[in-house]
C-alpha cells in the first residue's frame, strides 16, 4: 500500500480535475503533502450520501467511489500513509 501505487490513481481518476492546480481551482489534493493533509477531509466528504451537497466527487461529474476504492483509502491512512 503506497500513496505512489495506490492513492494517486484514484485521486486522479475522480478527483481531476478540479482538484489539480493547473486546470482546477479547489483544494489541490494532486500532491502527498495535500492528500495527508487533508485525508480525513476526503474520507469525510466522499462517504457522505450520494444526495448530499457536500459529496464528492461534486455533483457527480465523475465517477462516485466505490466502497472498496473507500477502503484502500482507509487502509492506507491507517498505515500512516506511506508514500
Ligand atoms: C467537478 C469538480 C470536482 C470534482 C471532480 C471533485 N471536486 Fe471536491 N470540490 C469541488 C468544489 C466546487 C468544491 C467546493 C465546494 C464544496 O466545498 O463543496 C470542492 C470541495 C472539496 C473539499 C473541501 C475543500 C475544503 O477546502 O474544505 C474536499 C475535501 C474535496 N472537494 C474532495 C474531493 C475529492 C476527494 C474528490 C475526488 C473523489 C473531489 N473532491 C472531486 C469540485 C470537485
Amino acid at each position: 500500500m503506497s500513496y505512489q501505487k495506490d492513492i494517486s490513481p484514484i485521486v486522479m481518476a475522480h478527483c481531476s480535475p478540479c482538484h489539480f492546480p493547473d486546470s482546477g481551482k479547489k483544494l489541490p489534493l494532486n500532491t502527498y503533502e495535500a492528500m495527508t493533509t487533508n485525508i480525513e477531509k476526503v474520507l469525510f466528504r466522499v462517504q457522505l450520501p450520494l444526495t448530499d451537497e457536500k459529496f464528492m466527487p461534486w455533483k457527480s461529474k465523475k465517477e462516485p467511489l466505490s466502497d472498496s476504492l473507500i477502503q484502500v483509502i482507509k487502509l492506507w491512512r491507517d498505515q500512516a500513509m506511506p508514500m
